[in-house]
C-alpha cells in the first residue's frame, strides 16, 4: 500500500469509512480466514524497571501495586487455559528483572512440559542471551511494539534503561533469527503523534513483515507524566476508537497474513463492540485475561482496563456466542502465523537443499 493511500484513510471522512472496513474484512477473511486464535493473557508481574512516559507500571509511579505471580498461580492459568480450549498462553510483564533468565527458562519448560501450549513471551527489551535461552527451553512467540517509528516522539517518551543495550527495533530481527514468531506495533494517538507519524508507523509494520501485529489507542494513566495531556499539537493524531480501527484496518491490509488482535484497549475505549468491531475491522486474534482475579486490578498500564472484572469462564462463554452470532469460528490448535510456517518451510528447504 502506497503511504498516500495510507495518509487518505487516515484522514478521510467518517462517511466513507465503510469501504475501508469491508476492504479490511475481505482481506482478512481471504487471508487468515474466519477463524478467531483465542490466546489466554496472563500478566505475570507489574515490577518494571522503565519509565515509558505513557504506562501505569512505570518505575516512578509509587502508587502502582507491585505483584509477581508464583509458579503455581502461573501453572493454574495454563490448566484454565487448557480447559477453555485455548493453544496459547502469553506471559506478559513489565520489564522486571526479577524474572531472571532461568526462573522464566524453567516456567516455559513446566509449562510446555504440562500443557504443550504454545509460549508467547512480552516481557520487555531483555538480553539477547536470555531471549536465546527463552527460546530455546521452548518459548514460541515473543511480543515487542516499537510504539512509535519517529525517533524522537520515541526517545521524549522512553527515558533510557540504566544499562546500555541494542534498541528495540534491533531486538525483532534478532527475535526472528533465533526463531520466534515476531510481533510489534504501536500506539495510536500519543501526544506529539502526527497522521504522517501513524502512516510510517503502519508502513514500518508491513517491512517488518511482522507475524503479529499489536495496535491500540493510547490511554491516559493519571499518575504518569502524560497523564493530563490535552494535547492540541498541528495534525495530532486522535486517540479515539475510530482512529484506533483506522490503524487496525489499514494494518490488515498492509499485512494481509499476520495475527491481529482486538486489542483490550479498544475494549476498554467502546465496552460492548469494541472488540467485535475490531474483528469486523481487521482483527482475528482476542486475548481473554487469565490473570487471578486478586492481582487483575494490579496490572494497571492505563486505568480501568475492560478485562478488570471479567471472569474466564462467563466471558469465554459470552465471547464464543458473540462469535458464532458473527458467523466467525473459535480457532482450533496453536494458531501459528502463516508467515512464520511459510518462513520455517523455506528455511528447512534451504537447509536440506545445502546439506544434499
Ligand atoms: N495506553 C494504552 N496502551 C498502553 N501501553 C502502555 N501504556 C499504555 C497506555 N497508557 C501499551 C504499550 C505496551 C503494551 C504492553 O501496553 O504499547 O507495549
Ligand atoms: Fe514498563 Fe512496558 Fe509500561 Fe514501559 S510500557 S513502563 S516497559 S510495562
Amino acid at each position: 500500500m502506497q503511504r498516500q493511500a495510507v495518509l487518505q484513510w487516515l484522514r478521510a471522512p467518517e462517511d466513507r469509512l465503510d469501504e475501508l472496513w469491508a476492504a479490511a474484512d475481505e482481506c482478512r477473511r481471504a487471508h487468515v480466514g474466519d477463524a478467531v486464535h483465542l490466546r489466554g493473557l496472563v500478566e505475570i508481574s507489574s515490577y518494571c524497571a522503565r519509565n515509558c512516559h505513557y504506562c501505569g507500571l512505570r518505575a516512578d509511579n509509587h502508587q502502582a501495586r507491585r505483584y509477581r505471580l508464583t509458579v503455581a498461580e502461573i501453572m493454574h492459568a495454563a490448566r484454565q487455559c487448557v480447559a477453555l480450549g485455548y493453544g496459547t498462553i502469553v506471559l506478559q510483564a513489565g520489564e522486571d528483572y526479577g524474572l531472571t533468565q532461568n526462573w522464566i527458562a524453567d516456567l516455559i519448560r513446566l509449562i510446555k512440559h504440562d500443557t504443550g501450549l504454545a509460549v508467547t513471551l512480552s516481557l520487555g527489551e531483555r538480553r539477547p542471551e536470555e531471549l536465546r535461552v527463552w527460546r530455546s527451553a521452548g518459548a514460541d512467540r515473543y511480543l515487542l511494539r516499537f510504539e512509535t517509528s519517529n525517533a524522537a516522539l520515541y526517545a521524549r517518551l522512553h527515558p533510557a534503561a540504566r544499562t546500555p543495550r541494542p534498541d528495540r527495533l534491533a531486538l525483532l530481527p534478532m527475535l526472528r533469527e533465533l526463531g520466534y514468531e515476531v510481533g510489534s506495533g504501536a500506539l495510536v494517538g500519543l501526544p506529539g503523534q502526527t497522521h504522517e507519524d501513524l502512516a510510517n508507523d503502519l508502513l514500518l509494520l508491513g517491512e517488518l513483515d511482522l507475524d503479529m501485529i499489536g495496535v491500540g489507542p493510547f490511554i491516559p494513566h493519571p499518575d504518569t507524566p502524560l497523564g493530563v495531556a490535552p494535547c492540541d499539537a498541528e495534525d495530532q493524531v486522535r486517540a479515539d476508537e475510530l482512529t484506533t480501527y483506522r490503524a487496525l484496518a489499514l494494518a490488515r491490509l498492509i499485512c494481509p497474513d499476520a495475527n491481529i488482535p482486538a486489542t483490550t484497549a479498544l475494549a476498554t475505549l467502546n465496552r460492548a463492540e469494541g472488540r467485535l468491531l475490531g474483528l469486523q475491522r481487521g482483527a482475528n486474534v482476542v486475548m481473554p485475561n487469565l490473570t487471578p482475579a486478586a492481582q487483575r486490578e494490579d496490572y494497571a498500564i492505563y486505568p480501568d482496563k475492560a478485562c478488570t472484572h471479567e471472569d474466564p469462564t462467563a466471558y469465554d462463554a459470552e465471547l464464543r456466542a458473540q462469535l458464532s452470532a458473527l458467523g466467525r469460528s473459535v480457532g482450533k490448535g496453536r494458531g501459528d502465523s502463516l508467515r512464520w510456517r511459510q518462513r520455517h518451510a523455506n528455511r528447512r528447504r534451504d537447509d536440506y537443499q545445502e546439506a544434499s
